[in-house]
């Protein structure tokens, strides 16, 4: 199918669509604070006009936490595969605050790139997608397939309202496939199809001592420090070549196959640049793997916070009453977080000594994903990739965790295209967050691609 006026009308288009973008990364709609309630009604309202804009039948539901949108093709026809294009207008806190060069809620626009809070994470990604609709629409050509647009506002915090949404809605979110840009490649020149997630399990740790802080001078020596108790703890989780020493942690991790190591030695790794990159002088991980297998396809144990005794000015002579540790693992398909978890719970509860006592609290949880780069759907959507960005596309493994994913394959029985715009050095999370105006404008004719790529597979 020719979609060069589609194209077209794409590039026309690019500079009311930044100013758009940077109207959507204006509203601070932080989901784990809840002063910030009213600004995430106001990124959903702003997103379900965006939908209604393009003619989808949009409806914003409420729910128990942040209204939750969908927009969809009126009238779909049956002849049509039908996708589901998923987002989440909330976004990280963006804190601390002095770390950035300028504020997080005023996009700047410096040469090719736009900073604030949510910009690729992921308000810039699924704003393409809409785009891409929009330029079809324009276009005259007659869009090949049917379109739901499902985005949400806790996808930082866990997705509780949609994990109940999903089962109570799927007839209604019925579809061949997901589509999702929410993650990233490794470059302009190397887009990709992410083909897995890893998963995650959280735990809360914690380690109680004496009935309160003591005189280290009178009383230490003589009981234990809970401090140093979960220092051990936490410290006998791993060996000296970076495994983790729960016992079975790895039994049911798979080993990368042949065809999957040869397509990752493909995407471009500067060991200077990466180190670069993460600010370290040396890489460090499980020995007998490269450092983009230790971050895509190997389950990791690591401390997220770590709290004990005084943390003021100055110092003060103590042998604290507790200790915490904040902890997630990543999990690589196919672990399970339910038991990964217990394991990692029966170790620590067998190594604890018993001069203090040990709680731990389970966490949010999230499947590992997996799909195959080679069926039809995957093959459909490198090409849409390819034309997009200009360069032939790549499959890769991603580090992190899109829970969500896995309920879309439980909930809707559908299968999840993973095609990511946002850089390495996008910041997600972090300071000084950006999104490229060039991925921007890739994806967004990758979005244009796609749609014709999926339905002529269909026909
Ligand atoms: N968009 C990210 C996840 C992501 C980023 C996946 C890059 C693949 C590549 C998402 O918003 C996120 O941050 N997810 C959390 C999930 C967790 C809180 C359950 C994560 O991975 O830490
Ligand atoms: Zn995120």
């Amino acid at each position: 199918m020719d979609i060069r006026p589609v194209l077209e009308y794409i590039s026309n288009h690019e500079s009311r669509w930044i100013t758009e973008l940077c109207d959507y990364a204006r509203i601070p709609s932080v989901s784990a604070q809840s002063q910030h309630g009213p600004d995430l009604r106001r990124a959903a309202r702003w997103i379900a006009d965006r939908c209604a804009q393009l003619g989808l039948e949009t409806t914003l539901h409420e729910t128990a936490g942040q209204p939750i949108v969908v927009g969809k093709t009126r009238n779909p026809d049956p002849n049509k595969p039908t996708f589901l294009v998923y987002g989440h207008y909330d976004v990280q806190p963006p804190e601390p605050f002095d770390l950035w060069v300028s504020p997080p809620f005023e996009p700047r626009v410096e040469g090719r790139n736009v900073f604030a809070r949510g910009i690729c994470d992921n308000k810039g990604q699924h704003l393409a997608h809409l785009n891409a609709l929009e330029a079809w629409i324009h276009s005259g050509l007659p869009l090949p397939v049917n379109l739901i647009f499902l985005i949400e506002g806790e996808e930082e915090v866990g997705s509780t309202s949609l994990y109940h949404f999903l089962p109570e809605h799927a007839q209604e979110l019925r579809c061949d496939a997901v589509v999702i840009s929410d993650n990233g490649i490794p470059s302009l020149e190397f887009p990709a199809l992410t083909y897995a997630l890893r998963g995650i399990t959280a735990l809360e740790i914690r380690v109680d001592g004496p009935s309160r802080d003591l005189h280290s001078g009178l009383f230490g020596g003589s009981l234990e420090n809970p401090a140093m108790a979960l220092c051990q703890l936490l410290a006998a989780m791993r060996d000296g070549n970076g495994r983790i020493t729960v016992p079975g942690f790895y039994d049911e991790v798979r080993d990368l196959t042949p065809y999957e190591r040869t397509q990752m030695a493909r995407i471009p790794f500067s060991e200077e640049a990466y180190r670069a990159l993460l600010g370290v002088s040396q890489l460090y991980g499980e020995s007998g793997f490269t450092a983009e297998e230790r971050r895509t396809s190997r389950p990791t144990f690591e401390i997220n916070g770590l709290t004990s005794g005084y943390q003021g000015e100055g110092s003060k002579t103590i042998v604290p009453a507790w200790a915490k540790a904040k902890i997630t693992i990543r999990l690589v398909p196919d672990q399970k977080p339910e038991v990964i978890s217990r394991r990692v719970v029966e170790y620590l509860q067998r190594l604890c000594p018993p001069t203090v006592r040990l709680t731990v609290a389970p966490g949010h949880g999230g499947e590992p994903y997996l799909v195959s780069p080679e069926g039809s759907h995957a093959q459909a959507a490198l090409r849409a990739l390819a034309a997009g960005f200009g360069h032939e596309a790549i499959i890769m493994r991603e580090g992190g965790s899109i829970p969500i994913v896995s309920a879309f394959k439980r909930s809707l029985g559908a299968e999840t295209l993973l095609l990511g715009m946002s850089l390495p050095d996008d910041n997600p999370h972090s300071p000084n967050e950006k999104f490229s105006l060039d991925a921007y404008r890739g994806g967004t004719r990758m979005a244009a691609h796609l749609w014709a790529e999926l339905a002529a597979i269909s026909r």
